[in-house]
């Protein structure tokens, strides 16, 4: 049965006279440190960050600009994680409305988990977090097995991994089967582009 304590019961977010409005790269790394205690969690968040704004720029096309709201979403979307269990997801989002950021990233950071929070993802930036978050987690743990990381690890070996439902069990292979369902990219070509953009980060 689902878990329904998360669920933030709102599907607006943020004030729209905010638009545009974001925390600079050492703010948003500020609160991260701040609120995020659990290193491999900060790890996970700045590689989500990272993967966002990758495929903000390069494959959507976006200017710096727009990019950096992606990568502020994803690099913030599990800051209540650690400290707030109970509140994962709300306390993130009621403090970045105080902080009068941009209702886009709040929306963002909502729709990374629809059967958690409620909110379905809008937008491409919504759907892509989805996507990412779960994937993210899943090719971080199984380049962690391999003696050579992150180096040559390819494609087919995550999608094998995927289907061997022991392996990184806690990671949810019906919401990443969701999450690639909503986009019209090939669940290839998103490992292949995870794979890439992740090793630079760690
Ligand atoms: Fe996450």
């Amino acid at each position: 049965m689902a878990d329904t304590s998360l669920l933030l019961n709102r599907t607006s977010f943020g004030d729209p006279a905010n638009a545009g409005n974001t925390l600079t790269t050492d703010e948003a790394l500020a609160l991260l440190h701040e609120w995020v205690p659990n290193e491999k969690l900060q790890l996970h968040m700045k590689q989500v960050g990272a993967v966002m704004k990758a495929w903000a720029m390069e494959r959507e096309g976006l200017p710096e600009a727009e990019a950096h709201q992606w990568w502020l979403a994803g690099v913030l979307h599990d800051a209540d994680w650690d400290l707030y269990p109970t509140e994962h997801c709300r306390r993130i989002i009621e403090e970045l409305e105080r902080r009068h950021i941009d209702p886009i990233v709040m929306q963002c950071i909502a729709s990374h988990g629809p059967r958690h929070f409620g909110v379905e993802p809008q937008t491409k930036m919504d759907k892509m977090i989805y996507v990412f978050d779960e994937l993210s987690g899943f090719i971080h743990a199984s380049a962690l097995i391999r003696p050579t990381k992150y180096d040559g690890m390819d494609v087919k070996s995550v999608q094998k991994k995927l289907k061997n439902l022991a392996f990184a069990a806690q990671v949810n292979r019906d919401e990443i089967a969701d999450a690639v369902s909503r986009i019209d990219v090939p669940l290839e070509e998103i490992i292949g582009f995870v794979i890439e953009k992740q090793k630079e980060v760690g």
